[in-house]
């Protein structure tokens, strides 16, 4: 059975009953967080600094693929500030007038929060500009020859950025930004703190083999991990007496066509496609997109980060090319080569 992408149990990017379960397991502060102790620790002294000279934070930005805790690492900092935080997106933002009523509704240490802001386009990140840097706002009053600009002095508000595609980020926008934070994949073991967190929130019963089994399915992405626990939890409650054990779970993953690694359909048919159809590649981003029937930016910006992470699939300046241990893991044989790198 091949359900379409919504349905996809290892999905990174938020999607139907997320909302609420995200909610509930998001860490608050920065205690909570578990992992990417990097990132953490660098946002302790950032965060400090500016309370001790009692300034509102410099804009941050987040980026790094879907799921790993962008926008519960901007909650985090305005928590952690007790700073007032409001949150929109890029593509919600269609017209500069849109930003300016923002804006002016800021008060001073205030969070804007703008997800997906590579989205956004090019005359609203115009507005933007002055606004980060100035901290003020050019409007244009009336039309053609009279038309003259007002300029609008705004308060010193923060702008947390969150995007999973920098390089999508005009270079004066990036600038703007006085810390940027890349998210990485987690390590195997907060992974698993990540879940044994969420099944005590929850209140389930998870024993120490369950739990390394969901965290090795999850990607090493903390959305996943949080869905695959819920969906193991869900099956034992049908199958079995409510608790989870180390039978069940792997039934229930079976049942779900996710394999050991974490790879569902989609990620076992990218990786075919380039070795059955193309000889292992190189071979070009739109035809892999073609041949799986997602969009090239999904495959992109969702699959092929994992997928590299793993070591199945290299980017080389001529197209995709599928590892010895892709071939490996699919079961192929390498043709053609009598030593694999
Ligand atoms: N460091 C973390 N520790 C615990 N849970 C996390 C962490 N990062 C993310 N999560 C969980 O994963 C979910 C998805 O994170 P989110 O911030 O929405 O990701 P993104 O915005 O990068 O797509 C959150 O609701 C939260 O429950
Ligand atoms: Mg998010």
């Amino acid at each position: 059975m091949t359900d379409d992408n919504n349905e996809r149990i290892i999905a990174p990017e938020e999607a139907g009953d997320d909302k609420s379960l995200d909610l509930t397991l998001r860490p608050k502060r920065i205690s909570e967080f578990i992992g990417q102790n990097n990132i953490k620790k660098n946002l302790k002294i950032f965060l400090e600094a500016a309370q001790k000279r009692k300034e509102p934070i410099e804009h941050v930005l987040l980026y790094g693929p879907p799921g790993l805790g962008k926008t519960t690492l901007a909650h985090v900092i305005a928590n952690e500030l007790g700073a007032n935080i409001r949150v929109t997106s890029g593509p919600a933002i269609e017209k500069s007038g849109d930003l300016a009523a923002i804006l002016t509704n800021l008060n001073a240490g205030d969070i804007l929060f703008i997800d997906e802001i590579h989205r956004l386009n090019r005359t609203i990140e115009e507005v933007l500009y002055p606004a980060m840097e100035d901290y003020a706002l050019d409007i244009i009053i009336g039309k053609g020859p009279s038309a003259r600009t007002l300029r609008l002095d705004l308060p010193h508000f923060t702008i947390i950025g969150a995007t999973t595609k920098i390089s999508l980020l005009s270079s004066p926008l990036r600038d703007r930004f006085g810390m940027t934070y890349h998210l990485d994949f987690y390590e195997p073991e907060d992974i698993k703190k990540i879940i044994d967190r969420s099944a005590a929130i929850l209140k389930i019963r998870l024993p120490d083999g369950p739990s390394q089994e969901i965290a090795k399915r999850s990607r090493r992405t903390p959305r996943v991990a949080n869905r695959l626990l819920k969906r193991v939890r869900d099956y034992c409650q049908v199958e079995g007496d409510g608790g989870i054990n180390a039978g069940h779970c792997l039934e229930a993953f079976k049942l779900l066509e996710v394999d050991e690694l974490g790879l569902d359909w989609v990620d076992r048919k990218i990786l075919e496609v380039i070795i059955d159809k193309f000889g292992g590649g190189p071979v070009g981003l739109s035809a892999i997109a073609a041949s799986t029937a997602e969009d090239i930016a999904t495959v992109e910006e969702v699959y092929e980060p994992y997928l590299m992470q793993l070591g199945f699939l290299d980017r080389t300046p001529r197209g995709r090319m599928a590892t010895a241990t892709a071939y490996k893991h699919l079961g192929r044989k390498k043709l053609g080569q009598s030593k694999m790198v």
